[in-house]
């Protein structure tokens, strides 16, 4: 892949981030998304790359923009993988909470998974804790496993979870084994992103979320030196039948980070809608409007955090008209 495709996509989260960020706080989270999605569209038709939605809002039929197979960029240029979401943490922008993102990855043509749309089990780290985690062994274990290699204490880890009731047995066990725990609402790319930051203060991202998500984490962890680990989740019989038709044949196939996003080039980006651990969100003054951005590319390592200032008046549609 290029790698000028990386200022690309920062330019598409930001698009995607200033759009949605109006919607701050104003309980519509449908409309936030809907900005954020349709922003996105619009910028990708600027990009030289020949994309494949793989990751996206949905199937063909139920989703207008950014469906599962859309063709994306201006038809010349390399052909990527696309992973999206133009809005991760919908109600975190409807509530004006922590840590909504607008995300977006991208791989070489057939190199990520395509995941169905349904929950995954998932465990996730930075790069210290890389080969020591297992999503079969005990939270416990896993606890153990990590602090030794952070040169920690159990009780000094903190591990990210998803606020659900369908956590309590995880929680219970968290706390019994001595963690610290942070709770969010929303948004577990961010968790797992968080882990391979110091300074967010969290070590682990354990637990159920979206298996899209769960991509889009690798990604950002291939980037990043980190791991995750995954486990689908499928909760009916028609879950399980999508499964199948869509060739997983083992539902308790582990995914692993080659599984998530193979090869050994990945350019992931991330703009802040909401202030979150990592990311200052969407400010707003007058015409103009600020953003920050992380970019990485898995291929060379590099890590960029982008300021980004932006003038409305000139960019009132957030793509230059040539
Ligand atoms: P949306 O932006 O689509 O609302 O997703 C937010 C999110 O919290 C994800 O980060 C997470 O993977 C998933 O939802 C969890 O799903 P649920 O809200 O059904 O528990």
């Amino acid at each position: 892949m290029e790698r000028s495709l990386t200022m690309e996509l920062v330019r598409v989260t930001e698009a995607a981030a200033l759009s949605s960020a109006r919607w701050m706080g104003r309980g519509k989270k449908e409309d936030a998304d809907d900005a954020a999605t349709t922003a996105m569209r619009t910028v990708f038709d600027t990009i030289p790359m020949q994309g494949t939605v793989v990751i996206g809002e949905g199937e063909m039929d139920e989703a207008p923009m950014l469906y599962i197979g859309e063709k994306l960029g201006m038809g010349n240029g390399p052909l990527v993988d696309v992973a999206v979401d133009p809005l991760e943490g919908t109600s975190i922008v409807a509530q004006g909470t922590w840590n909504a993102l607008s995300v977006i990855a991208i791989a070489d043509g057939g190199h990520l998974l395509h995941a169905p749309d349904m929950y995954m089990n998932k465990i996730a780290v930075g790069p210290e804790a890389v080969g020591k985690i297992d999503i079969n062994a005990s939270v416990t274990d896993n606890l153990k496993a990590i602090a030794q290699a952070k040169n920690k204490e159990v009780e000094d880890i903190v591990a990210v979870v998803l606020d659900r009731p369908r956590h309590t047995d995880l929680i219970k066990e968290l706390r019994e084994a001595g963690a610290r725990i942070k709770l969010i609402p929303d948004g577990d790319v961010a968790g797992a992103i968080n882990t391979a930051f110091d300074e967010t203060g969290v070590d682990v991202l354990f637990g159920i979320g979206g298996a899209p998500e769960g991509v889009l984490a690798a990604c950002a962890l291939k980037c990043l030196g980190g791991e995750i680990q995954g486990k689908l989740v499928p909760s009916s019989a028609e879950e399980r039948e999508r499964c199948v038709k869509m060739g997983i044949a083992d539902l308790d196939k582990i995914y692993y980070m080659d599984d998530f996003c193979s090869g050994n080039d990945a350019i992931f980006a991330a703009t802040g809608v909401t202030d979150g651990e990592l990311l200052k969100g969407v400010q707003f003054k007058g015409m103009r409007a600020t953003t920050q951005t992380v970019v990485m590319r898995a291929k060379s390592g590099t890590v960029r955090f982008i300021d980004g200032e932006h003038s409305l008046k000139k960019k009132p549609n957030l793509v230059m008209e040539e």
